[in-house]
């Protein structure tokens, strides 16, 4: 989309009015633009009983050269970010280009300048589509959207830098979205790895560094190795550092992302029906790229580490086993109950190698278990934490951008479910079976986040610990039909990039 922001004159070919309820005669200016036939088609519309700015309800009025579209937003005092920006998203989502790409949207009485941008938001994180593999219809406009913002004088700047902002964030998540679209025959480790080295190549405030197979078994890494090693497509650490320079002896926050580019279980091969989705088993490392780019397109100036652990979870002669015992980075080992459970094998090396970060807290995203799916369904990721502080900071970070997070518990009984093994320091599947076992597998991840200096004495380092099993990608997202978050229609949806970029960039 490519957007300008204004003063309230030129109407352009389609004009959205989103109105607060009880309204039956069109606000001042908000007719601008319009000749006086047009004026009074609209004029009429709004008056009539059937437009009273009711929330969710629409009328399109035709007039000669532009589609007037006006939107019932309830009532002024009651909007909140959540209804805004979703009321923006089902609005994008309901116009055609062939109506006119040239679009105006137009906030008059009642509209702040937070709401504004939220709605705002709720357009541009709709507006993506993934066409990389397929022919494109000959209807199909491609042209991108160019969408006026139009408000009152005194909210230019404002709303400049407002819009200017937000459109840079959508951009790090429609760059998640795009990592999590592709296909696993197209996005495995080193296609990763290959990417972030390019989106770097020509910034000079990232670094991004490959611990490639070779790297991997130098370093002992064997979280990645052991996972990794079935597949043809070798796993592969991938660390990202915005502004590497700065910050130098300062704890600055480490993002950890899952990525395992497609999980077929392993030896524990996952049953046919539950198969499809595991394309999507990389999203936290999705994530992780997203929000570096994010940070970047936005001039953020600080320090921030992002670390992605990526494989393929195949099965082979070369594959890890049920029973299987390796060393991990952090040299504790670990028994292999299920190859199935290996997200939190590859991020027992990352969580280990962010500690050697000092950071000031970490936190961790994965698509991890199936079960915080049927615990939380798909529009609240479950969140573990060792600290009450930073838990606190992401749940309201995550609360104010519309990605809900739930608290999950973490306690001694779910750790003993999983340090029971005879055999290794820690098992990757619970004595309790499925009994709580997205608690279980965030009590083996908690075993990985080192203490600072990594004495055994040590204050903990913060540790936050996101399950996006359920919310990386949602019902609905095997063809084009509308899923219930109006914010993307199919596949991936980028979650918690724009949590994060909050935490990170709003503290
Ligand atoms: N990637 C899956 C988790 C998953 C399942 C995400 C369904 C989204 C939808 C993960 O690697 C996995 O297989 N977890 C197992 C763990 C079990 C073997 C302990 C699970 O959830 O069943
Ligand atoms: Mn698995
Ligand atoms: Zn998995």
């Amino acid at each position: 989309m490519n957007w300008t922001n204004g003063e309230i004159n030129e109407a352009h070919e389609q004009l959205l009015i989103p109105l607060f309820e009880g309204i039956d005669r069109a606000p001042n200016n908000a007719l601008s633009g319009l000749s006086r036939t047009q004026r009074n088609l609209v004029k009429e519309a709004i008056s009539s009983d059937e437009f009273n700015g009711k929330k969710g309800q629409r009328m399109v009025v035709w007039t000669p050269g532009c589609r007037v579209m006006l939107i019932g937003m309830g009532e002024k005092g009651v909007l909140g970010h959540r209804a805004a920006r979703n009321t923006g998203a089902r609005v994008m989502s309901s116009l055609s280009k062939k109506k006119g790409i040239s679009v105006c949207v137009r906030f008059t009485s009642g509209w702040s300048r937070e709401r504004m941008l939220d709605f705002a938001e709720g357009m541009m994180l709709r507006d993506y589509e993934f066409l990389e593999h397929q022919e494109i219809d000959s209807g199909h406009i491609l042209d991108p959207w160019s969408i006026e913002f139009q408000a009152s004088p005194r909210y230019k700047e404002s709303l400049a830098e407002g819009l200017h902002k937000i459109h840079s964030v959508v951009g790090g998540v429609h760059l998640a979205r795009d990592l999590g679209n592709d296909p696993a025959n197209v996005m495995y480790p080193m296609e990763y790895a290959r990417r972030a080295e390019d989106w770097a190549a020509d910034k000079d405030n990232v670094k991004v560094e490959v611990y490639d197979w070779e790297m991997l078994q130098e370093l002992g890494m064997g979280g990645l190795i052991n996972v990794g090693k079935g597949s043809e497509r070798k796993p592969c650490m991938v660390l990202f550092t915005l502004n590497p320079k700065v910050d130098e002896g300062v704890q600055r926050p480490c993002i950890v992302g899952k990525g395992i580019t497609f999980d077929t279980g392993g030896i524990s091969i996952k049953p046919t029906g539950g198969m499809w989705d595991m394309k999507y088993d990389m999203c936290g490392a999705a994530t992780v790229f997203g929000l570096m780019e994010a940070l970047h397109s936005t001039g953020f100036q600080r320090r921030v580490n992002g670390i992605a652990c990526l494989a393929e979870n195949m099965p082979g002669s070369g594959a890890y086993r049920p029973g299987d015992v390796f060393k991990t980075y952090s040299g504790k080992t670990i028994e292999v109950f299920s190859t199935d459970a290996e997200g939190r094998n590859v991020l027992s090396d990352g969580l280990w190698k962010a500690g050697e970060l000092d950071p000031e807290y970490i936190v961790d995203l994965a698509t991890l278990t199936g079960a915080v799916v049927t615990a939380l369904g798909n529009q609240i990721s479950g969140m573990w934490a060792n600290d009450d502080g930073i838990a606190k900071r992401v749940k309201s970070a995550a609360s104010r951008s519309g990605e809900p997070v739930w608290r999950m518990p973490l306690n001694a009984q779910f750790r003993k479910y999983m340090t029971d093994s005879a055999f290794a320091d820690i098992r990757n599947g619970s004595i309790g079976g499925r009994a709580g076992s997205s608690n279980t597998a965030a009590s083996f991840l908690e075993f990985f986040v080192p203490n600072r200096g990594f004495e055994e004495s040590g204050e903990k380092i913060p540790w936050v610990h996101l399950d996006i099993a359920g919310t990386a990608w949602g019902p609905g997202s095997k063809a084009r039909s509308e899923g219930a978050n109006p914010l993307f229609q199919y596949g991936t949806s980028g979650v918690h990039v724009r949590t994060l970029h909050r935490l990170i960039s709003e503290d």
